[in-house]
């Protein structure tokens, strides 16, 4: 497939594939063929064995500045129920392998919660993250005001939600929406830096234990805790757990491959 909107780059020497929202005149605003083609590389990337983390990046000036209002300006209910456009950003949760949202500048809308689908964010100190689809005479729609509630609480996302008040990335870090907030020259770097760290683990064990921290989000403890379980006991099914263990006690670095 060919992109128009995104642009894809993979190291695969070091097993992390970029991903790069390209609409800089829009602010990266998300449109219907941005995100198939999103779609489209995530499940590309999911697919290759030579990858093993994955990063979503915009610009300095903007991750994304939400979904494309101007594209969904004269929609009706009945429109934007056939063309479900929400059923492409479900393939970001889907994705198998970890993935990094790489934030600098605005993320607002449909871009905070891209952010928010990714399992870390590593942001500028020029982020500004907000949902302000409220002064637009809507609300968020791609699961904004359910994960901007488990990441920072109901108050400041209440009042995110309700208001469409943008926060610092210092504030986000704060409130733990963020890993952590580094100069904006850096900010790419830092990412590839976590992706590394990620990339170097067993593939298996990675994939096993980024499930079982997402069930935390929609299941009771209980349940939580015996998936939890079920994919602890499932890593002593692959090598890579034997090579780690035998690399420590043997005192060496372990080489995973991923079976
Ligand atoms: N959709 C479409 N176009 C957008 C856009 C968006 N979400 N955000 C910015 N743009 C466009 C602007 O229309 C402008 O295009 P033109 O040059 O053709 O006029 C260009 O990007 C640059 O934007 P601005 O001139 O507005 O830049 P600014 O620096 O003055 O302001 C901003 C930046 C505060 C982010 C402002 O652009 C803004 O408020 N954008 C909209 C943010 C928003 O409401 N997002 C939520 C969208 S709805 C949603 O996401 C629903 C959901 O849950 C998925």
């Amino acid at each position: 497939m060919q992109y128009e909107f995104i642009t894809c780059e993979s190291a695969y020497q070091s097993h992390i594939a970029l991903v790069r929202l390209n609409r800089p005149k829009e602010l990266n605003a998300l449109n219907l063929q941005l995100m198939q083609e999103l779609k489209h590389a995530l499940q590309t990337l999911d697919n290759n064995e030579d990858v093993r983390c994955i990063i979503i990046t915009g610009n300095e000036k903007a991750f994304a500045a939400g979904a494309d209002i101007k594209q969904m300006e004269s929609r009706t209910a009945i429109d934007m129920l056939i063309i479900d456009q929400f059923e492409t950003w479900d393939q970001i949760r889907k994705t198998k392998k970890p993935v990094i949202a790489a934030v600098s500048g605005f993320c607002l809308g449909g871009g905070c919660e891209l952010a928010m689908t990714c399992d870390m964010i590593i942001a500028s100190e020029s982020a500004k993250f907000g949902q302000p689809e409220i002064k637009i005479g809507i609300m968020p729609g791609a699961g904004g005001t359910q994960r901007l509630t488990r990441a920072v609480g109901k108050a400041l996302a209440m009042e995110m939600v309700l208001t469409g008040k943008f926060i610092s990335a210092e504030e986000a870090w704060q409130a733990g929406l963020v890993n952590r907030v580094v100069p904006e020259e850096v900010y790419l770097e830092e990412a590839v830096k976590l992706a590394n760290e990620v990339a170097q683990q067993s593939p298996v064990a990675i994939r096993l234990a980024k499930e079982s921290v997402l069930k935390a989000f929609d299941s009771g403890l209980q349940e939580g805790l015996y998936f939890e379980r079920k994919n602890f006991y499932m890593c002593f099914a692959s090598e890579d757990q034997k090579e780690g263990m035998n690399a420590f006690v043997e005192k060496r670095k372990p080489n995973f491959k991923g079976k």
